[in-house]
């Protein structure tokens, strides 16, 4: 039989130090204890590893309820021993099976255990993108005016009438309006997609009195046929340099240093030309070269490229403005980014350059 056990000395309860020594009374409640024990066991369940884990430290831990019982055992009285052992025995391999079908359970549901992130892992390089070809060619261009002292200038994609094509001497029905061929908002055609950049000239005169020296780069729209050659939209960087006593020489001068810049070619010759904003007018060709195949396909055999149109400011343009035509003078050129970047990386189809196929935007990343 058991005999009393001390109150409160039971060496399981709680997770305080068993107080035996000496005599030991050993009773029942023992038994009962690893009952319970047994009972709390089977009943345990949990997903969490870190439950799972702190169940696994309770019992099977170094100071753990198990450890504890087994060392209670000497203290057993002989007729005692078989059944502890026995129950003990049987709450060692619960423990067990238990904390091994939920960690079983556990790492194969749980997110943390399944995806195993090493952190200390170099990552992923990033690929590096290229610039788009127009902006390089774009930026060239600005690069080698702003070294003769222009600054740059921008407007409005969405234009009004006046600014495209009134006030530069394009007034409402007049033929050379078809020159280029607009798209104009359909609710309001008062408004239009702008056909050039000299729009954004005409907005810097409404500002800032000569000497004027500045450049206009942009997106421009016309409604034409698409094909390898011409696109609905395009860019360009159009020029403008007003002062006192400026030459159709000064225009010629500062041409021949941007097609040297830009190409490394210092020809170039002024075919009479008409644009309603500028007098005299003029497109600018320069000598490409006939040294290969390709320079006869582009250049039609002739070995010359016409790279821009470019003139005098018109009078009326200046007059428009509120400048004094009679104190000041000045010229103008604009061309097109797209055609000068198809020559310079010979693209043989302008579509190319808005489709950004990463394929062909890749071939760009050692440009400049
Ligand atoms: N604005 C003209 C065009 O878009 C280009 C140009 C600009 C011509 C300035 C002469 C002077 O075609």
């Amino acid at each position: 039989m058991c005999p009393q056990g001390r109150a409160g000395s039971s060496p399981v309860s709680g997770t305080k130090k068993p107080a035996l020594s000496g005599l030991i009374y050993f009773c029942e409640m023992m038994i009962d204890n690893i009952k319970k024990y047994l009972e709390e066991v089977k009943k345990f369940h949990s997903e969490k590893p870190e439950e799972i884990e702190a169940f696994r430290i309770k019992f099977a831990g170094k100071k753990g309820v198990l450890n504890q019982l087994f060392a209670e055992f000497k203290n057993v009285p002989p007729q005692e021993k078989p059944q502890y052992g026995q129950l003990l025995n049987q709450l060692k391999k619960e423990v067990n099976t238990k904390v091994k079908e939920l960690k079983n359970k556990a790492g194969k549901t749980s997110s943390v255990s399944k995806d195993k992130t090493d952190l200390t892992k170099p990552g992923f390089p990033h690929p590096l993108g290229a610039r788009h070809p127009v902006n390089i060619v774009k930026n060239r261009i600005i690069d080698i005016f702003r070294r003769i002292g222009f600054n740059v200038s921008e407007g409005p994609e969405i234009e009004d009438d006046w600014h495209n094509f009134t006030a530069l001497n394009l007034p409402e029905h007049h033929p050379a309006r078809d020159m280029q061929d607009t798209f104009f908002v359909q609710t309001n055609p008062d408004y239009l997609l702008r056909t050039h950049t000299s729009s954004v000239q005409i907005r810097y005169m409404e500002k800032h009195q000569p000497p004027i020296r500045t450049i206009s780069p942009g997106r421009v729209y016309r409604n034409e046929d698409i094909s390898a050659r011409s696109h609905i939209q395009f860019h360009q960087v159009e020029g403008l340099y007003i002062d006192t006593n400026v030459s159709f020489a000064d225009l010629k001068q500062t041409l021949l240093y941007f097609t040297r810049e830009m190409f490394g070619k210092s020809q170039i010759r002024l075919r009479p030309s008409y644009f309603p904003f500028t007098e005299p007018s003029a497109e600018v060709d320069i000598y490409w070269g006939l040294e290969t195949e390709t320079d006869y396909r582009i250049t039609k055999g002739t070995g010359w490229l016409e790279i821009m149109g470019a003139g005098m400011v018109d009078p009326n343009v200046l007059k428009n403005m509120n400048i004094d035509p009679d104190k000041y003078s000045g010229f103008a050129f604009g061309m097109g980014v797209e055609r000068i970047a198809m020559l310079l990386y010979q693209i043989p189809d302008i579509r190319m350059l808005f489709e950004n196929d990463i394929r062909f935007l890749e071939q760009f990343k050692h440009s400049l």
